[in-house]
């Protein structure tokens, strides 16, 4: 009867110590491994890493809660707000989803002004800061034209911090919407990185 009990008790002790085991390998694991939104692979005979970011930014001008503000225009100039000359700066939602509630990333803070004087072009200037999983505190800088006209157009990505140090590469993105009364747009991201 003895034996019986030990034997039960170390065979649940076993049971219980590799449920535990597994329990902190595969969290231990989800701290290293790159969230949904993002694959990475090493790169250059591993001196360095690939890493894609897919995610949409959400630019709410105008409505209830905008996360953009008109900061600066020409005096004299014309005050349709997105003519030559405006200034603005915004602090954009970043999600997995073109869903605004869907789970956020990260964030774009910075600036974008009209910079051209035919047709609606920024020049944009903007630090994409990241929360979630092993990119929590990380973040890649975008300056570039963007000719908010086209469907598609590509940023240059011109630096990175924390794990995307020393980054540079290339976005492309898409408008997923856009409403030209309150000038509120959803737009696609697709970011190429090299980085450390
Ligand atoms: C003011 O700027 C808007 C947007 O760039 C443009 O459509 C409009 O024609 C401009 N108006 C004048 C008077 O220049
Ligand atoms: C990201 O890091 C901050 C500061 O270290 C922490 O407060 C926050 O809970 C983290 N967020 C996630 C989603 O891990
Ligand atoms: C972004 O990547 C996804 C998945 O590879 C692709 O379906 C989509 O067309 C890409 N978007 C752009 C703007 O390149
Ligand atoms: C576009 O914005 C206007 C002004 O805020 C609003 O009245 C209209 O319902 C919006 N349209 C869509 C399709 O979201």
């Amino acid at each position: 009867m003895a034996k019986f009990i030990v034997i039960t008790f170390f065979t649940l002790f076993v049971i219980f110590t590799s449920y535990f085991v597994n329990v902190s390998s595969s969290e231990s694991h989800g701290t290293k491994s790159p969230p949904t939104w993002a694959k990475t692979e090493p790169h250059h005979g591993g001196h360095e890493r690939k890493t894609v970011l897919q995610f949409y930014f959400h630019d709410v001008m105008t409505g209830e809660s905008p996360t953009v503000a008109l900061i600066a225009q020409p005096i004299g100039g014309n005050n349709s707000a997105m003519s030559f000359g405006s200034l603005f700066m915004a602090d954009d939602p970043l999600t997995v989803s073109p869903d605004p509630n869907s789970y956020l990333v990260g964030r774009a803070q910075g600036l974008y002004g009209a910079a051209s004087q035919k047709g609606v072009n920024l020049i944009m200037g903007l630090n994409y800061g990241f929360v979630d999983g092993i990119y929590n505190g990380s973040s890649v800088v975008i300056f570039g034209r963007n000719s908010v006209t086209n469907r598609v157009r590509e940023f240059p990505v011109v630096g990175g911090t924390g794990v995307f140090r020393m980054a540079r590469g290339y976005a492309v993105a898409e408008t997923y919407f856009i409403n030209h009364t309150s000038r509120n747009a959803i737009v696609g991201y697709n970011v190429t990185i090299f980085h450390l």
